[in-house]
C-alpha cells in the first residue's frame, strides 16, 4: 500500500491511474478503522480496479466544544487493516496541507442538513461537504462508498454530487453491526464496559419502530414514540433527537406513504451516538 500525505502528489497518482485505464474506488475515513470501514472497501474493491482510501481527523467538521483533540488515532493498526484488504493507496494529509492558511472556501447543503444531527451540531455538515469535495478532487475516484449509518452524512453528500456535477458514482453501505446489534463506529471505543450495555438501548429502540411499523403503524410520530419508551426506559441514556422523516429528502413527512428513516442521537455518559433505521423500501 502506497501512502501519499501530499494532496498533489495524489492528484498525479490518481491522472496516472486514470490514464493507464483503471477506475478507481474510494472509501474516505477518519481512521480508527473497524469492519464497517473494512466492509466499505471490500465493497470498493469490488467496484473498480483500484481502490484508494483517506486518512484524515477533519477539524472542520467538529464543533468547538466536541471530541477533535481526543478522537481515537491509531495510523499503524489502521494502515495494517487496509492493507488486508487490500487498499492500494492511502491518502492522509495533514491538516495544513488541506486547510493551508487563507483557505476560505466552503461547500454546504442546505436543505438536506436541516434537522437530525444538523440541528445539534452546528457546522457539522459543512466541514463533512466541504472535505469531501476536496477530497474528490484530491482523489479523483469514479466510485465513492459511504455508510448508511451516517445515514445524514450520506444524503448531504449525494445532493453536493449532483448540485455540483461531480462526475462520480456514490454507493451506499448498510450499516454494520456488532453480533448483539450495536452500530459499529469508532466512538465505541470510548464506552466503559456498562456504557456498552446502554448503548444497546439506541438498536433496541430501533427494533421497536420497526415492529410498530410491521403492526401497520403509519403515522411518524407513532414510531418515535415506540422507539422513545425504549430509551427512556434504559437509564443512562440521554436522548438527543429520535426523528422519523422521509428516508429521501429528510423531510418531515405527514403520513408513512414511502421510505421512512427513524434516526436516533443519544448520549451514553458523555459519549454521543446514532444510529438509524430505514422502513418501508424494497429489498
Ligand atoms: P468515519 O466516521 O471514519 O466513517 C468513514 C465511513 O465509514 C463513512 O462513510 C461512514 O458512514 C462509514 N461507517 C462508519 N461506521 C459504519 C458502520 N457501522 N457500518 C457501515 N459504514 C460505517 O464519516 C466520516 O468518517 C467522515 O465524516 C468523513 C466522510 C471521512 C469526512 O471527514
Amino acid at each position: 500500500m502506497e501512502v501519499i500525505a501530499s494532496p498533489t502528489e495524489m492528484q498525479r497518482w490518481s491522472e496516472r491511474a486514470r490514464h493507464r485505464g483503471d477506475t478507481i474506488a474510494f472509501v474516505p475515513t477518519m481512521g480508527f478503522l473497524h469492519e464497517g470501514h473494512l466492509t466499505l472497501m471490500r465493497e470498493g474493491r469490488k467496484r473498480a480496479s483500484v481502490l484508494a482510501s483517506s486518512l484524515f481527523v477533519n477539524p472542520t467538521q467538529f464543533g468547538p466544544s466536541e471530541d477533535f483533540a481526543r478522537y481515537p488515532r491509531n495510523f499503524e493498526g489502521d494502515c495494517a487493516m487496509m492493507r488486508t484488504v487490500p487498499v492500494d493507496v492511502l491518502f492522509a494529509p495533514e491538516p495544513d496541507a488541506m486547510y493551508p492558511q487563507g483557505s476560505q472556501t466552503f461547500v454546504e447543503a442546505i436543505e438536506v442538513t436541516k434537522g437530525l444531527c444538523g440541528d445539534h451540531r452546528p457546522g457539522h455538515f459543512r466541514g463533512v461537504t466541504t472535505v469531501v469535495a476536496k477530497l474528490f478532487n484530491i482523489v479523483k475516484p469514479h466510485v465513492a462508498l459511504f455508510g448508511e449509518k451516517d445515514y445524514q452524512q450520506l444524503r448531504a453528500i449525494e445532493r453536493m454530487v449532483k448540485d455540483l456535477n461531480f462526475d462520480l458514482e456514490i454507493v451506499p453501505v448498510a450499516t454494520v453491526r456488532e453480533a448483539d446489534g450495536l452500530a459499529m463506529s469508532s466512538r465505541n471505543a470510548y464506552l466503559k464496559p456498562e456504557e456498552r450495555e446502554k448503548a444497546l438501548s439506541l438498536h433496541r429502540a430501533l427494533k421497536a419502530a420497526g415492529a410498530c411499523f410491521r403492526a401497520g403503524a403509519r403515522e411518524p410520530d407513532q414510531l418515535v414514540r415506540a422507539a422513545r419508551a425504549v430509551l427512556e426506559s434504559a437509564s443512562g441514556v440521554r436522548i438527543e433527537y429520535v426523528e422519523a422523516v422521509d428516508a429521501a429528502t429528510l423531510e418531515p413527512l405527514p403520513t408513512i406513504d414511502r421510505p421512512v428513516v427513524v434516526a436516533i442521537a443519544a448520549y451514553v455518559g458523555t459519549t454521543r451516538l446514532i444510529d438509524n433505521l430505514v422502513l418501508g423500501r424494497s429489498a
